[in-house]
């Protein structure tokens, strides 16, 4: 089975061409970074106009990529939500239209469990259960995974997402958006302990919280640049060290302490910031001590990219989950339902 998938949830244009829900015949990323770079962000009107721009620039790559035509498709996987709303009706308004005119199946497909699955596109796949770690611009959560379709969050940020606080940071270093790859590079050239940072481990809780960091890190950077302290060409290496390691910590021990607390046996690791150098390693580290397989998708399946949201299209579609012309796009769209883990426990 050939299915077409499309993600225009946020800032990237991507369509991809998946085989049986395993195999990437093609996956193209249409980045809008130098559109949004300038304004330190996304410009949510500026990523529509360029989604609408770009969709079908992109589908015909992503199908001569492929070596196949529309004629060839057995079903189109848009990503309807979460995400930025204009930026998601183009991709949904472009699906049901070729749906619609060439008879292809349609599949709606969350953004979130497309970002879970991408582990299943590579060669060594999880069984389930598993344990996902979903660390985005604009979620981190965990999730149970028990099967495909059932899913139980067992916690998530209760303020900024882990890549949002990234973001925030090189921004106030003067570096540009996304911030992610900038901090991780600074940092590997930075000193981890120059500063002291917050680190908030929610007490009791999967949940977690990265605002406090932020506002630590921003008042640390203003109070030294009122210093005069910030010239130094180390400093910013050392706030990007000092602030990654304070994350990456967060993350291992939450991850950790469900390893421990729920008898989790396999990891799996999704989103744009699972893409970083010093979470990947730390978090092979956790898990060789703690004896429990780790899967990491290669960097280019942690961030956005549409072959994930093909991944899940096919799934969906062997269950007969078809979508038609009424569907929606969402800007928020929960995953699963909550836990009930830790009341289990208690
Ligand atoms: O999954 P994604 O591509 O889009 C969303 O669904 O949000 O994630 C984008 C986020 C951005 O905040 C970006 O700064 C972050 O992932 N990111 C990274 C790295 N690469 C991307 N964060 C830390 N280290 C990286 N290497
Ligand atoms: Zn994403």
């Amino acid at each position: 089975m050939l299915v077409l998938g499309i993600d225009t949830s946020c800032d990237d244009t991507s369509a991809a061409i998946v085989q049986d829900g395993t195999k990437i015949l093609s996956n193209i990323v249409s980045s809008q970074t130098d559109i949004h770079r300038k304004y330190g962000g996304i410009v949510p009107e500026l990523a529509s106009r360029r989604h609408t721009e770009m969709i079908w620039p992109v589908v015909t790559e992503a199908l001569s990529g492929a070596g196949c035509q529309l004629a060839d498709v057995n079903a189109i996987a848009v990503c309807h939500g979460p995400g930025l709303i204009g930026s998601l009706l183009i991709g949904c308004g472009f699906a049901k239209a070729v749906s619609f005119a060439r008879s292809i199946p349609l599949v709606a497909v969350n953004h979130l469990e497309g970002h879970i699955f991408a582990s299943f596109l590579e060669e060594h796949t999880p069984e389930f259960p598993f344990l996902a770690l979903l660390v985005s611009g604009g979620h981190t959560s965990m999730y149970l995974v028990h099967a495909f379709g059932d899913y139980e969050e067992l916690g998530r940020t209760r303020d900024d997402a882990a890549g949002e606080a990234y973001d925030k940071v090189s921004k106030l270093l003067g570096f540009g958006y996304p911030g992610g790859p900038v901090i991780d590079r600074l940092a590997a050239e930075g000193d981890p302990d120059a500063f002291a940072f917050p680190r908030a481990y929610v007490p009791e809780s999967f949940d977690f919280s990265f605002s406090g960091l932020k506002t630590a890190v921003k008042n640390q950077v203003q109070r030294m640049r009122g210093e005069g302290k910030a010239a130094d060409g180390d400093f910013s290496c050392n706030v990007a060290a000092s602030f990654q390691k304070a994350v990456v910590a967060v993350l291992v021990r939450k991850v950790e302490w469900a390893v421990v607390k729920l008898g989790i046996r396999r990891i799996v690791l999704s989103g744009g910031v699972a893409a970083n150098s010093e979470l990947r390693s730390r978090m092979e580290a956790m898990a060789a001590e703690r004896a429990v397989d780790l899967y990491l998708p290669s960097r280019r399946l942690c961030t956005d990219n549409a072959a994930m949201i093909a991944a899940v299209g096919y799934r969906h579609a062997l269950a007969g989950d078809f979508s038609d012309d009424t569907l929606n796009a969402r800007a928020r769209l929960p995953l699963g339902r909550l836990h009930t883990a830790l009341t289990a426990l208690s």
